[in-house]
């Protein structure tokens, strides 16, 4: 459950995040999730303010939320890159590195990070981790069509796949896919786990995002918000 205060610490985060790096005329990706809301509803404000932004959604979601917010969205085909795309993550390590996807977005995520020039995610503390798997599953976004046997190589790399679920029935993703959750005792090496689950037939794309984030904009109990930066 999410508290109050919590809520107000995802708000500081991507309230800074938004002040800090959105500047008029920019093409903006939206990320998707709880602390994402708030930056889109931030860059609502600067709209009203007269900012003239395009912006992409990285889910339906995300979509809904900035047109009520009355934010111009354009598709990702009709931008030749994003400037700067300011999302969330489930997971963040000392490099950088992270885990997404617990909403359901990491393709669209995954896309419109690797169409953006800076990638600045947006958390509290609680998101910080000394190494990936450590308190999150890894999601990772299949076709229907034999999911069953995907799984069960999904589970040879030394996991415990559990199938998202909305109520009684699997989540759907908003590119029709299904996901499963996967448990790790311990994430060793992300790069290579990253390739060998990339390599698995039925895998569409997995919550690890390395070497994308640019920076990360985190905000801690003691009301402080500091940053990382990727070191390169
Ligand atoms: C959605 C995501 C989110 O960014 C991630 O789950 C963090 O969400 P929240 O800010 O609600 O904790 O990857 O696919």
């Amino acid at each position: 459950m999410i508290t109050a205060d919590q809520q107000a610490l995802k708000k500081m985060a991507a309230e800074k995040a938004v002040n800090d790096y959105v500047k008029d005329g920019m093409t903006v990706g939206l990320g998707t999730g709880s602390t994402a809301y708030f930056a889109i509803r931030r860059v609502g404000e600067l709209v009203k303010q007269g900012f003239k932004l395009r912006c992409v959604a990285t889910s339906e979601a995300t979509e809904e939320t900035a047109r009520e917010c009355g934010i111009n969205i354009v598709q990702l085909n009709d931008v030749d890159h994003i400037d700067i795309t300011i999302d969330g993550a489930d997971e963040i390590d000392p490099n950088l590195q992270l885990i997404k996807g617990l909403g359901g977005a990491l393709l669209r995520e995954k896309i419109v990070a690797a169409a953006s020039v800076l990638e600045v995610i947006v958390a509290d503390e609680s998101k910080l981790v000394q190494h990936l798997g450590s308190k999150a599953s890894l999601p990772v976004e299949v076709i229907m069509y034999g999911h069953l046997r995907t799984a069960y190589a999904l589970k040879r790399q030394d996991c415990e796949p559990v199938l998202r679920m909305k109520g009684s029935e699997p989540f759907v993703s908003d590119n029709g896919n299904l996901i499963y959750d996967c448990r790790f005792k311990e994430i060793r090496n992300p790069f290579f786990l990253e390739s060998a689950i990339d390599t698995i037939p039925g895998v569409v794309e997995n919550g690890l995002f390395l070497n994308r984030a640019t920076a990360a904009v985190i905000s801690h109990r003691d009301g402080t918000v500091t940053e990382m930066q990727r070191r390169e």
